[in-house]
């Protein structure tokens, strides 16, 4: 990369931050797109989030990421809050518009949605109720995701039920029916379903392994697991195994970078395979 006088600057706000793929993300398609610019990890305390955010139009930044733990923080001081944001309730990209103020949105929605189309074109909402295993941040763009494609009931499964109550009265719609249902229930809640997305952290790298028994799911329901390390989890091997199209989290991961990338710098940003084999070979010191 070559900076010079008129490199453009993004950046991902986190703390920690160091673990974050982002700047290879964006480096990615910088390098790809020739633009002269830069994206850098922010290491930001939760105290000073503020100040930093407020910061980006003075330093020139044409916006920025967040993650862990900003995304909420980030709706009060934002100026703007696009509506899917808000519905979600946390926001992970900050654009800072032409007169200074900053917008804020919330790409992960787009980048599940975009991430199913890749790995099962063919999925129709109408295929029957989706089950979501979770109700963590990500389970609640994953919910809207949903939703937004038309799903007519979503079956929300949580080890704690009074979070998926939560999630169910923010995003359901005269639409979208959200049904809770306790971790014990897992099972059961897969008879007659259209898709499966686990969003809980069971099964990454260093947690205890997501165990469900996927006999009643119909076998035309695709299975998705957010989970990206490792790549290949234990629920996309057993749902494999039962001839289940599955779709991994790597595209969720890269898809929900392109809407600030095109803000920021102005050029296109594709998920191609190369960039696929870039990231999965720097997930691998993540293992
Ligand atoms: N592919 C992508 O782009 C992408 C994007 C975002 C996140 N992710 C991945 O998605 C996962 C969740 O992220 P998040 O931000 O949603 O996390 P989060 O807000 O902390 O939510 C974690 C979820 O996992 C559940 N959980 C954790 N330990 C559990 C256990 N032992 N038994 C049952 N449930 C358990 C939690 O249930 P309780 O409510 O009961 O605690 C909660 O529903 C992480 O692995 C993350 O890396 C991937």
């Amino acid at each position: 990369m070559k900076i010079t006088g008129a490199t453009q600057l993004a950046g991902i706000m986190g703390w920690p931050v160091a673990h974050s793929r982002s700047p290879l993300l964006h480096g990615f398609w910088l390098a790809e797109s020739g633009v002269d610019g830069a994206y850098v990890p922010l290491a930001v305390r939760p105290a000073d989030i503020e100040r930093a955010l407020r910061a980006l139009p003075a330093l020139s930044f044409r916006g920025c990421n967040l993650t862990i733990p900003h995304k909420q923080a980030a709706l009060a001081i934002a100026d703007r809050v696009d509506p899917l944001a808000r519905r979600i309730g946390a926001a992970n990209t900050i654009v800072v518009a032409a007169d200074g103020s900053l917008e804020a949105s919330n790409t992960d929605a787009y980048g599940f949605r975009e991430s199913l189309r890749d790995g099962v074109p063919d999925w129709d909402a109408a295929l029957g109720p989706a089950v979501v295993l979770g109700a963590g941040g990500s389970a609640r763009a994953v919910v809207a995701a949903l939703a937004d494609a038309g799903a007519g009931e979503i079956r929300l499964v949580n080890r704690t039920l009074s979070r998926a109550a939560a999630v169910a009265a923010d995003l359901s719609t005269a639409a979208t029916r959200i049904s809770t249902h306790s971790w014990g229930e897992a099972g059961a809640v897969l008879a007659g379903a259209g898709l499966l997305v686990n969003t809980t952290s069971l099964g990454m790298t260093g947690q205890p392994p997501l165990e469900l028994d996927l006999s009643l799911l119909p076998f035309a329901a695709p299975v998705v697991d957010i989970v990206y390390v490792p790549l290949d989890t234990g629920l996309l091997a057993a749902a494999r195994r039962r001839g289940h199209p599955v779709v991994d989290g790597l595209g969720m991961l890269l898809h929900q970078g392109r809407p600030g990338f095109e803000a920021w710098f102005g050029a296109k940003a594709r998920v191609s395979r190369d960039l696929r084999a870039a990231i999965v070979a720097s997930l691998g010191s993540l293992r």
